[in-house]
């Protein structure tokens, strides 16, 4: 199963595809905890990336979709993949449809704007594994710490509020038009396309996404 998680910044995609990938077994392809990454590992492309994603903007095209052609070759992708804030630009959706990279299912999350905000200042990850909480939302079972390895939990660089209208602005400009660029595909019969209410509560989203899924 091939699926791509459309959504805004913080519209969720990053919570929903921890469920998909532990209950349909597919690997997540996040670009942004793969250039988190990088920057982490002071790779060049990582410092690069570091002052566009810091100011809000996109990475260039071709760094990645780069990436994403030489994850999505490795073994365990062979099987399926989700891929979690890619593709974000019609140019990039264009690449993988030139690779041959054909999707199944598109699941786009709707959620206002001012939502979104709310959700960003609240928001923990841990840096190890990408995953995600909410400190009142979506909490972990001990404040400031991951679940599953007890790590400390950190606030994203991206997430001050600044950053995020700009990365919202940056949203709507540039990967919104996926929107249609997908419900075309569909009506085609090239994948399907699902437009979920992103504004449930987490389990709700989950439990919606297993019913489309089967
Ligand atoms: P990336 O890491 O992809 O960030 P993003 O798309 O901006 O999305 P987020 O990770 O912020 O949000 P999310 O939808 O995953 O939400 P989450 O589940 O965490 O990209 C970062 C940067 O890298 C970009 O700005 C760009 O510079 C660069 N980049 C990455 N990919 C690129 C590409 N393809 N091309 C070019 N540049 C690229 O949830 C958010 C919060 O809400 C959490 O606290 C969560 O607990 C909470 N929450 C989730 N669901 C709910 C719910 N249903 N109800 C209440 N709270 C909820
Ligand atoms: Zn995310």
């Amino acid at each position: 199963m091939r699926i791509i998680l459309l959504g805004a910044p913080g519209a969720g995609k990053g919570t929903q595809a921890q469920f998909i990938m532990e209950k349909y077994g597919i690997p997540q392809i996040s670009t942004g905890d793969m250039l988190r990454a990088a920057i982490k590992a002071g790779s060049p492309m990582g410092l690069e990336a570091k002052k566009v994603m810091d100011a809000g903007q996109l990475v260039s095209d071709d760094i990645i979709i780069g990436l994403v052609k030489e994850r999505i070759a490795q073994e365990d992708c062979q099987g399926g993949f989700l891929l979690d804030g890619f593709p974000r630009t019609i140019p990039q959706a264009d690449a993988m449809t030139e690779n041959g990279i054909d999707v199944d299912h598109v699941i786009e999350f709707d959620v206002p704007d001012e939502e979104i905000v709310k959700r960003m200042s609240g928001r923990r990850v841990h840096p190890g594994s990408g995953r995600v909480y909410h400190v009142v939302f979506n909490p972990p079972k001990v404040e400031g710490k991951d679940d599953v390895t007890g790590e400390e939990l950190v606030i994203r660089a991206d997430d001050e509020e600044t950053t995020v209208r700009k990365r919202l602005a940056v949203y709507h400009e540039q990967t919104k038009p996926l929107v249609d660029y997908y419900s075309a595909a569909a009506a085609r019969g090239a994948n399907q396309y699902h437009k979920m209410d992103g504004t449930q509560p987490v389990d709700a989203v989950s439990e919606q996404i297993g019913k489309l899924l089967g």
